[in-house]
């Protein structure tokens, strides 16, 4: 291997990663209440998010689980597997985990908390975010944007 193709391979190799994190119901996305959630389904997300991130310089690597112990799993062994950062929608255990927010205190990397909806315009229960506290920033309201935003922000952060 030589030349262009020798330093896109190393380029690749050497890309940090960023890892987006959906929870419960999310890989409903598409047909679950379209009129909070919007049409776009998991993987359209995901497509814009690592789209994004290849343009920043990033890998982006996804996982999804309606399982609160395989998130904290999956967040748990981040720090193992060369994360540099995570984006995460929490989902419905934004409004009740405690052992998700202290698994994200506990990888110790730099965290985006992400919601479709603007949980502050929605019913009381889910107007505290008990994940969030444990992340730099949320992004909220703006449906496949609000994922995009969270991406330049953690990148921005990471750069
Ligand atoms: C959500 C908001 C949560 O309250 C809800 O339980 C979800 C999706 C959002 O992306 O808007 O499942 O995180």
């Amino acid at each position: 291997m030589r030349g262009f193709r020798r330093k896109q391979a190393i380029e690749e190799l050497t890309m940090k990663k960023i890892l987006l994190v959906n929870g419960p119901n999310l890989r409903l996305l598409g047909r679950r209440e379209p009129e909070i959630y919007g049409h776009d389904t998991l993987a359209d997300i995901v497509d814009a998010c690592r789209e994004c991130a290849g343009e920043l310089g990033f890998e982006l690597v996804d996982f999804q689980s309606d399982s609160e112990g395989e998130l904290i799993s999956c967040i748990g062994e981040a720090p193992l597997k060369d994360i540099a950062g995570i984006i995460i929608n929490p989902a419905g255990y934004t409004h009740t985990s405690v052992a998700l927010h202290d698994a994200l205190l506990a990888a110790d990397l730099p965290a985006v908390e992400v919601h479709l909806s603007n949980i502050f315009k929605r019913e009381d229960f889910r107007h505290t975010s008990i994940t969030g506290s444990a992340c730099i920033g949320v992004v909220a309201g703006f449906g496949k944007e609000s994922y995009v935003l969270a991406v330049r922000a953690l990148a921005a952060r990471l750069q």
